[in-house]
């Protein structure tokens, strides 16, 4: 019976590929920048905002502390925030990710210290903005000590 015949061949094939056949289809994303671009021109640009959202700079008149001023600019340290947060989602898709072990663990780091980051620019929190900031930069360094061992460190 083709019927049946079509309807195995389903099977297998949904089984296979997870996505055919009219069941639970892959979603249809398509990734742009491979784990480079994505370090260069999403995730870098958004950290180096969190970064310098606060902190302070000393020079010969003394120590000068610098944090957000106004709506904007708490909004645009939490922004970054996001950006920070999915990247770790983005970076556990294939074909970036490098293996389903150790690399989705640091990955998934990163979702979880973006998150904090999140909540600590929206509640307008100074210094959790720079605590977290340093536990954003231990996020990136963690996985660049054993897939990027050529980093000495993230912007470099
Ligand atoms: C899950 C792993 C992982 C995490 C987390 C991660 N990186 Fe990376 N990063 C890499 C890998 C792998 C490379 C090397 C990519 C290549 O050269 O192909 C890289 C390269 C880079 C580069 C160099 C890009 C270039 O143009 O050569 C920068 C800058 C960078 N990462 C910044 C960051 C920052 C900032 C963070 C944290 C906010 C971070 N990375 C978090 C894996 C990661």
């Amino acid at each position: 019976m083709p019927g049946m015949t079509a309807r195995l061949g389903c099977a297998v094939a949904a089984f296979a590929l997870l996505a055919a056949c009219g069941g639970a289809s892959a979603p249809p994303f398509q990734p742009v920048a491979d784990v480079k671009q994505l370090m260069a021109s999403v995730l870098e640009p958004a950290a180096d905002v969190y970064w310098d959202a606060v902190g302070s700079i000393v020079d010969e008149k003394g120590v000068m502390e610098f944090s957000p001023q106004s709506s904007e600019e708490w909004d645009g340290a939490r922004n970054s925030a996001y950006v920070i947060a999915e990247s770790g989602n983005l970076l556990m898709m294939s074909p970036r990710a490098k293996d389903a072990g150790e690399w989705m663990t640091l990955s998934r780091a990163l979702v979880d210290v973006g998150q904090k980051a999140i909540r600590a620019a929206e509640s307008r929190d100074k210094s959790g903005v720079f605590d977290v900031g340093a536990e954003v930069y231990d996020a990136c360094t963690n996985c660049h000590a054993k897939y990027a061992v050529e980093l000495a460190r993230p912007g470099s």
